[in-house]
């Protein structure tokens, strides 16, 4: 049996599709994937149903756990748009999804196990690895967006890597795992797909999630073409250090001042990208 691992789409389409067409990802037998498939992409609906589709087990994200409060008045910022947009566009699909899912001898998770918020660094794993339920030898998790596959006191730990949002400084490129079972044996194997970053960008524009959160999109589509590790998060950390990142006004004066790649203003980049495409 083998099992397609992904996690992190995002709402990352073009990613998506350009790993379920590789050979590798076709030969396999299902698709676990290991939570956040929506928001800070611009298709959440899409990747969704393309999951379902494909029959994944899907696991519960920190963002989908998130959504379920998307209406909540402590959501009501201007830096919650981005979650606010995606929750509507999955009106009548469930998000509904497990936290973890045990499987003989491996344990699928988000990002610790119980816990899809907790980020785990690969300076955690040894200890993890060591702490585990007695016969579970593999860990796959998310969450963090950059790759591990590590071997401990013969369990081993694999995070593919964001699927969607990758962030290990390669721009374009969707990872994800492969997971083959053979009686007690398992073996693990890394792949990519390489993507058009072009057509996520356009999706961001025709979709509205570009008009919905104009900062946050431009700041996910930097990290989508360059791999960038955290920058969004950065962007945000800048915009507390500023103020209230509820208020719009706040986020214009950062944008002012953050240093983007392309030096100007976020709508300036938005309308010379929608020229573009
Ligand atoms: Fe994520």
């Amino acid at each position: 049996m083998r099992t397609l691992i992904l996690t992190d789409v995002h709402g990352n389409l073009p990613a998506l599709r350009a790993v379920l067409a590789t050979p590798e990802a076709q030969s396999c037998q299902r698709v676990i994937s290991l939570g956040d498939q929506v928001n800070f992409g611009p298709e959440p609906r899409e990747v969704l149903c393309l999951l379902q589709e494909r029959g994944a087990l899907m696991l519960l994200g920190n963002h989908e756990a998130r959504l379920a409060h998307a209406d909540a008045p402590e959501y009501a910022g201007y830096n919650w748009n981005m979650q606010r947009w995606t929750k509507a566009q999955l009106t009548g699909l469930s998000i509904n999804f497990p936290v973890d899912v045990q499987e003989g001898g491996c344990l699928f998770t988000h990002g610790a196990p119980g816990d899809p918020f907790h980020l785990l660094e690969p300076v955690d794993l040894p200890a993890l690895l060591d702490s585990l339920p007695e016969g579970v030898t593999h860990l796959f998790s998310g969450h963090n967006h950059a790759p591990w596959l590590i071997a401990h006191h013969g369990r081993t730990a694999c995070n593919p890597g964001s699927l969607g949002i990758l962030e290990d400084g390669r721009g374009g490129t969707a990872p994800f795992a492969v997971m083959e079972a053979h009686g007690d044996t398992i073996t693990v194997t890394r792949h990519c797909a390489i993507y058009d970053v072009g057509d996520t960008a356009r999706a961001f524009l025709h979709t509205g999630c570009a008009a919905a959160a104009p900062e946050m999109s431009r700041a996910v589509l930097h990290t989508m073409r360059t791999g960038e590790y955290q920058a969004v998060l950065k962007l945000v950390r800048f915009v507390i250090s500023l103020g209230d990142p509820g208020d719009a006004a706040v986020w214009r004066e950062a944008d002012r001042r953050w240093p983007w790649r392309e030096s100007m203003s976020t709508p300036e980049f938005w309308h010379r990208m929608e020229a573009s495409l």
